[in-house]
């Protein structure tokens, strides 16, 4: 390989060498001969990254030369270098790429298809990254089924998490070749999502890859797995301890709920997991949960302002009387966090459980969670609360054409764990 490289490199009577390198080593080098166009892979990269037009040394030829060069081979090219090596990609518009794409076709008639889209297509951004995997949340679901609360704007492709390498950056604090992830912010809800082969973000929107986690483990945790992080964060840090006595989590099966259970089994809670899948108790107790106790149960229906206390701290995804329910048993000063809203966006409580138990209600927005906590708790889940359960919740769906099946289910409230999609390889 030395060899080749050395030849390449050297200019001869008749031939024009191009030759450019990047810092990561990955660098193609170019020879072209009385017309002939040549790419020789020098460090064995066989999809072409996008090269910087100034980055390439040319022996008698101008920049129009090798543009033409490039694109005879159809590699993209940029035109521009930013401080650190890293590139901003122009010039990169004619890249073809997969893509779902929902669009209204009539009145809230919403269609999915699996569609071509061209980088020019994403909306502008710091980041250009080639997706790896994805995955699939309520969110997703919602946004993927023409929900406007969600999605305002069709056609429109979701996907509110990604997982994958940085392709061009004019940020000098990513460089091509990154393993990147993004979640929540504006992505896939009216940014396009992660349920395509490229996605372009701004750079605060962008987590390096934490050490210990695989592009594809940090999926399978995704949205879902980073909220039950946040959450249970805030119930440890709220003074919730596995001294205090029994944590309950609701819609147990679910992607959120899920990790949950097993997070804090894992970190010795004694955990009990609230359900509509009693058929599901083994897989719960996979997770480490304790009890299982069936959804009709933990929905209340006396009336009562506050019932015998018997959580120490509650982590909520379902909201709606299942979270009113658990607000008036939870004891004195516990924490209960709330998410989401799959039973009801309605919360109907008393002043009570608050100004006699001292109970404390807080709400977990992951999308919005600055990113200074966003990273410390990726760090968690890397680390301290990396599952030892993490394929026993996972499905891994083939590609987007897989997404619709599941989609339907999660909508349907019979989703179990997480589905990561492959995007691309
Ligand atoms: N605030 C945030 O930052 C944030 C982030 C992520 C998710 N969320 C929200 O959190 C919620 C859960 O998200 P997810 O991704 O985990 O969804 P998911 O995988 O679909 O899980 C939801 C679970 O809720 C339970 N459930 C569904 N319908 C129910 C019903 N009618 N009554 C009682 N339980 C029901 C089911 O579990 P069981 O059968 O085991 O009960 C279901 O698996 C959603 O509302 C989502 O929008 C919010």
């Amino acid at each position: 390989m030395k060899e080749l490289i050395r030849k390449t490199r050297r200019p001869r009577s008749g031939r024009n060498v191009l030759c450019c390198c990047y810092p990561d080593h990955t660098a193609p080098f170019l020879t072209t001969c009385q017309g002939e166009s040549k790419l020789l892979f020098a460090c064995g990269t066989l999809t072409p990254a996008p090269l910087c037009i100034h980055n390439l040394s040319g022996v008698g030829l101008n920049n129009r030369k090798k543009h033409r060069i490039l694109a005879k081979l159809h590699i993209p090219t940029v035109s521009t270098v930013t401080a650190g090596s890293t590139f901003l990609e122009k010039n990169m518009e004619n890249i073809a790429f997969k893509a779902m794409v929902v669009t209204e076709t009539a009145e809230k008639t919403f269609v999915r298809t699996i569609s071509d889209k061209h980088i020019e297509d994403l909306p502008t951004g710091e980041v250009l990254i080639k997706v790896r995997y994805s995955s699939l949340n309520y969110k997703d679901a919602l946004s993927a089924s023409g929900n406007k609360g969600v999605t305002r704007r069709y056609p429109h492709t979701p996907g509110i998490d990604a997982a994958g390498l940085v392709a061009a950056s004019s940020n000098s604090a990513f460089k091509i070749g990154d393993q990147v992830l993004v979640t929540g912010y504006d992505l896939g809800m009216n940014t396009a999502g992660g349920y395509e082969e490229y996605i372009r973000v701004p750079a605060s929107w962008v987590v390096p890859l934490p050490t210990g986690l695989s592009l594809r483990e940090s999926m399978i945790y995704g949205t879902a797995g980073f909220t039950a992080a946040l959450s249970c964060y805030k119930l440890i840090h709220s003074g919730v301890s596995k001294d205090q006595g029994q944590v309950l989590v609701t819609g147990a099966t679910g992607g959120v709920g899920s990790i949950a259970v097993a997070i804090l089994a894992q970190s010795g809670f004694d955990v009990a997991a609230v359900t509509t899948k009693i058929d599901q108790t083994p897989y719960l107790l996979q997770l480490g949960a304790n009890e299982i106790i069936s959804a009709t149960d933990a929905d209340d229906q006396s009336g009562r302002p506050l019932l015998k206390p018997r959580w120490a701290g509650v982590v909520d995804t379902v909201g709606g009387n299942i979270l009113t329910t658990a607000i008036k048993t939870t004891r004195h000063h516990g924490t209960i966090t709330c998410c989401g809203n799959v039973t009801s966006a309605e919360l109907h409580t008393s002043i009570y459980p608050f100004i006699l138990n001292g109970v404390s209600l807080v709400g977990i927005d992951s999308a919005t969670t600055p990113m200074d906590h966003r990273l410390r708790v990726w760090d968690k889940l890397a680390t301290e609360w990396k599952l030892t359960h993490l394929e026993t919740i996972t499905t891994e769906l083939p590609g987007l054409e897989a997404l619709d099946e599941r989609i339907g289910l999660i909508l349907q409230g019979k989703n179990r764990g997480r589905a990561i999609v492959k995007i691309s390889d």
